[in-house]
């Protein structure tokens, strides 16, 4: 396809200045090649955003793992997209599915629609995760769950050139039970079959849906062959070094 391949690495709440140091090396020494199109980005923990930014390789991006639904102002404990933009971040992480369903934190699909709004007015690309709950897939509800996260964007989103839709089962976060390829390239190819008729045929086209849960060196050839799958966001092995593997996986 015409859609450049996308590797994220999501650190989540991981790591410090020196294990940072050392990943970003082995991040730096990806040989990926420049005629490759394919996309990398880290997202580290906000505090080493910056230094992250210094160290990594100009061609790679930077992602934070959430953001402020505004600008600055009396929101104690929150970031800005501004912010993220003055420390040179390209890209933030939105919707994830530990923001979504962690008690303590339990965001919705409208504050993510004003977080992703408010990135892509700001000038970010967002990295918008969907996907079901094991017991939503028991249920037969796996499709019904990502139209209405992608509803409550479209709702307040209409430029989606700088949106990558990150397919995220939850069943399949951290817990190395990766879907299946078939089972994967089933919901992409139904997610990119209702932009094409929600959205624009041409939004269809262009849009990257990539894929994340369990994603490893072993698993990743498989899941890159598959015709909707456009790259994957990757959680534990993101902090390895098979996340050269998962990088070069696709042919
Ligand atoms: O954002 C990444 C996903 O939550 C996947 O995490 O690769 O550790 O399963 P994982």
């Amino acid at each position: 396809s015409n859609r450049h391949f996308f590797v994220g690495g999501n650190w989540k709440c991981n790591g410090n200045k020196k294990s940072i140091r050392e990943l970003v090396e082995l991040v730096n020494a990806i040989h990926v090649e420049r005629n490759s199109g394919i996309e990398v980005v880290c997202a580290p923990p906000f505090p080493y955003l910056d230094f992250v930014r210094s160290l990594l390789k100009k061609e790679f991006g930077v992602a934070a793992q959430n953001c402020w639904i505004t600008g600055s102002g009396a929101y104690t404990g929150e970031v800005s997209t501004d912010m993220l933009l003055d420390v040179g971040v390209d890209w933030v992480i939105l919707g994830h599915s530990e923001r979504r369903h962690l008690p303590e934190l339990q965001e919705t699909d409208e504050t993510i629609a004003q977080k992703t709004k408010r990135a892509l007015d700001s000038g970010l690309g967002v990295i918008l995760c969907i996907g079901e709950l094991l017991q939503e897939r028991e249920e037969g509800k796996t499709l019904d769950v990502c139209k209405r996260q992608l509803s409550a964007v479209a709702k307040v989103v209409t430029d989606w050139r700088k949106v990558v839709v990150a397919y995220e089962p939850v069943w399949a976060i951290g817990t190395g039970k990766v879907a299946t390829p078939e089972q994967a390239q089933e919901v992409h190819n139904s997610v990119r079959q209702w932009f094409r008729e929600s959205i624009a045929p041409q939004v269809a086209d262009t849009l990257r849906i990539i894929y994340g849960g369990s994603v490893n060196g072993q698993n990743c050839e498989r899941l890159a062959g598959q015709k909707d799958i456009d790259g994957f966001l990757v959680g534990g092995a993101s902090l390895k070094p098979e996340f050269a593997n998962i990088v070069l996986s696709h042919r």
